[in-house]
């Protein structure tokens, strides 16, 4: 997992909680913690900063995931306006990534492992969305696109019909977006 990941991860900590609170979740988890965002780290880090930050803040490790993907969406779209500019709605931002957004993080973040969404349109009101990843980070796609709706002031309601932590073979997310 490239480093940049872990330092929205602590941008987004350290903003809700203190800087502290990320030392303690370094701690906590014993991982190194010296994350260059260019460097790539073991996906086993992130897991056991998420475990630890679950244990520290009493959520499911799974709303940890979301929060820091919903907190990361501003920082990504002030650093990267470019990817945001051209849409005004989170499901027309949402269906570039595959094509557009994590294309250009590749080269961005040589050696970037980004996933690849299978994207069902039949419904305008509804856009599903299937996420299969060895990582099974599905709550951070999930904040992902939850932050993308408050980017172009929509709501998001996000039901996951099918999810990797339930034993499917793959998460499928259906997105519901209204003006906030
Ligand atoms: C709705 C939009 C997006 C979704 C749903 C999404 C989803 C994800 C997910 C789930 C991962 C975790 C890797 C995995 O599952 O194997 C990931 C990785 C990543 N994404 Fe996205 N993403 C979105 C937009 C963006 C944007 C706007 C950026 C930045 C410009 C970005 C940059 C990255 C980077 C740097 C990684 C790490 C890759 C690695 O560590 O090798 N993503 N994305």
């Amino acid at each position: 997992m490239k480093g940049i990941i872990f330092n929205l991860a602590e941008e987004v900590v350290s903003d809700a909680h203190g800087a502290d609170a990320w030392d303690d979740l370094l701690d906590a988890s014993g991982v190194d913690g010296v994350y260059t965002s260019l460097g790539n780290y073991p996906d086993d880090d992130l897991h056991r900063l998420i475990k630890a930050g679950a244990e520290s803040f009493e959520l499911p490790p799974y709303d940890v995931l979301r929060s820091i993907g919903t907190g990361a969406m501003p920082l990504l779209a002030e650093r990267y306006p470019e990817f945001f500019e051209p849409h005004t709605s989170a499901r027309s931002f949402t269906l570039t990534v595959n094509d557009i957004i994590h294309p250009e993080v590749r080269k961005l973040y040589p050696g970037a492992d980004v996933p690849e969404f299978d994207f069902d349109e039949t419904d305008p009101d509804d856009l599903v969305v299937t996420y299969h990843s060895a990582r099974r980070l599905c709550g951070l796609a999930e904040g992902f696109i939850e932050g993308a709706a408050a980017h172009y002031g929509e709501r998001a309601v996000l039901r996951q019909e099918r999810c990797m932590h339930r034993g499917d073979e793959c998460c499928v997310i259906h997105c519901v977006f209204s003006p906030a």
